[in-house]
């Protein structure tokens, strides 16, 4: 794996000298975010030796380098999700990547369904804690000790710097944010009721199908991590209605507005 992560680097590297110092993977709603930022260079996966390239329709899968303000940062357009398919020392390598490329501090961005009672969809929910229980663990696997220890410490995966940064900046643009734990499931079904309840018994507040395992594998390499949700529906049996991906999109294109400016004061404030 670390022989892998070396060639897309060095594959990187050939195309690109960029120091990024803030990494950043857009979800739904936030597709278009890069677009809006000042633009150095793009990379587009596919031109990338080795590197897994996402299947999901409106998911662009590029690395954007560029500014937010006089941030220099990295962009995953499109991240690659276990249900793909992939190994999932493989759905973090772009993170990894990212890492190696020399971001120290990393936000992750997603939708996820909302399971604690108090949420509504369209909210955003600061990540505190996260549980990985329903997915294999990214690192799994031979351990890559260039980049961290064989067992890591997980008490503070979302750093507490960095949770603050994100609830002042969030009071800044006026958005009230939730805060909660986010489970991830493997997909790409929704989950059942029965799953939810579980869920709730876990003491998990969001559910989804990503970032968790990207924040591990960051973590477990030095990164400093930070996590945002949008809450784009009630997960499955908090409300009556029947999950569907369009519901899920038409959430995060209606608060997306909102999501950027949320992400801008964020990165400007890490
Ligand atoms: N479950 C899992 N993933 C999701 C959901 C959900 O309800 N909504 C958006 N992503």
């Amino acid at each position: 794996m670390y022989q892998k992560l070396k060639t897309c680097y060095d594959s990187i590297r050939q195309k690109t000298d960029f120091q990024p110092e803030v990494a950043l993977v857009l979800g739904s709603g936030l597709g278009d975010y890069a677009d809006g930022i000042q633009i150095e260079q793009t990379v587009d996966y596919t031109d990338l030796e080795g590197f897994p390239v996402s299947t999901v329709k409106g998911h662009k899968g590029r690395f954007v380098f560029g500014y937010v303000g006089k941030v220099p940062v990295v962009i995953m357009q499109g991240r690659v999700h276990y249900y793909e398919g992939y190994a999932m020392s493989d759905v973090v390598l772009p993170t990894r990547l990212m890492g190696m490329l020399g971001a120290k501090k990393l936000l992750l961005t997603n939708a996820a369904g909302g399971v604690n009672s108090a949420f509504q969809p369209g909210d955003f929910m600061m990540i505190t804690d996260h549980i990985t229980t329903a997915v294999p663990s990214p690192l799994i696997g031979k351990n890559i000790d260039e980049l961290g220890t064989r067992f890591p410490d997980m008490s503070e995966v979302y750093s507490k710097r960095l949770r603050e940064v994100i609830r002042k900046c969030a009071k800044d643009c006026h958005i009230d944010i939730q805060e909660g734990v986010y489970v991830q499931f493997t997909g790409p079904s929704y989950e059942t009721p029965a799953e939810i309840r579980l869920v709730q018994a876990w003491g998990g507040d969001a559910v989804g199908m990503s970032t968790a395992c990207e924040a591990m594998a960051a973590h477990h390499m030095g990164m400093e991590v930070c996590g945002i949700s949008c809450i784009t529906n009630l997960a499955a049996g908090i409300s009556n209605v029947q999950l569907d991906h369009k519901e899920v999109q038409e959430t995060a294109d209606r608060v997306s507005a909102s999501f950027k400016e949320l992400v801008t004061t964020v990165i400007l404030a890490m």
